[in-house]
């Protein structure tokens, strides 16, 4: 892997987020960067350059984020590297089938692309995710009521959609951690 490929990303990918006016954090990314690397360990043919650029870059086009179009500023920074376009093509691909929504419950062809999305589903539960949902929906000025809904719909389904062995492993203690949290949750409310 090339060090200064990815100190290059990292840095692109602060320099991006910290222009944002509401704060949205870098540190989701990075702890996807690392999520994807652990996943990774179980699977030694995975191109690990890839995994990396991949899960660096997976939220630099969102649409909830920045009004790119066709990965606009992933495209940039690929291409502002020494890369070959196969390597900023299959890159761009995984980027492109990370998010569940725009892709309508596809699973990505490629294991970097499978693992990568691992690794975002891992941060969106357990006591992170806990935190995340509730950062998101008072934002959203949502009720608690309708942010503990999305748990319901989503956050305690992802334990059983990761696609890799290994994923999956990793998942069980925060998906029991978001179990014994709505419980006490329950609790406290008097239910
Ligand atoms: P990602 O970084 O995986 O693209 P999203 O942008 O979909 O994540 O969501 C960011 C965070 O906000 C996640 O932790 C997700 O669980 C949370 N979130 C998204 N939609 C809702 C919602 N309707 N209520 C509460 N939390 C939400
Ligand atoms: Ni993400």
């Amino acid at each position: 892997m090339d060090a200064t490929l990815l100190e290059k990303a990292i840095a692109y990918i602060r320099s991006l987020f910290q222009n944002r006016g509401d704060g949205h954090d870098v540190e989701h990314t990075l702890r996807v960067y690392r999520n994807a690397l652990e996943i990774a360990k179980s699977y030694p043919k995975t191109d690990l350059t890839l995994v990396s650029l991949g899960a660096l870059l997976h939220d630099v086009d969102d649409h909830k984020l920045f009004q790119t179009k066709n990965n606009e500023n992933a495209r940039a920074f690929l291409e502002s590297q020494d890369l070959d376009q196969a390597m900023i093509d299959r890159v761009l691909e995984i980027i492109s089938g990370v998010s569940f929504s725009q892709n309508k419950g596809r699973v990505p062809s490629s294991l970097e692309g499978k693992i990568v999305q691992d690794a975002d589903r891992l941060d969106a539960i357990g006591a992170i995710g806990i935190t995340r949902a509730f950062a998101y929906g008072g934002k959203k000025d949502r009720s608690m009521e309708e942010t503990l809904r999305h748990f319901d719909e989503k956050l305690l389904l992802l334990k059983d959609l990761m696609n890799t062995d290994a994923a999956r492993e990793m998942a069980e203690r925060r998906h029991a951690f978001m179990v014994e949290f709505l419980d006490e949750l329950k609790k406290e409310r008097g239910e």
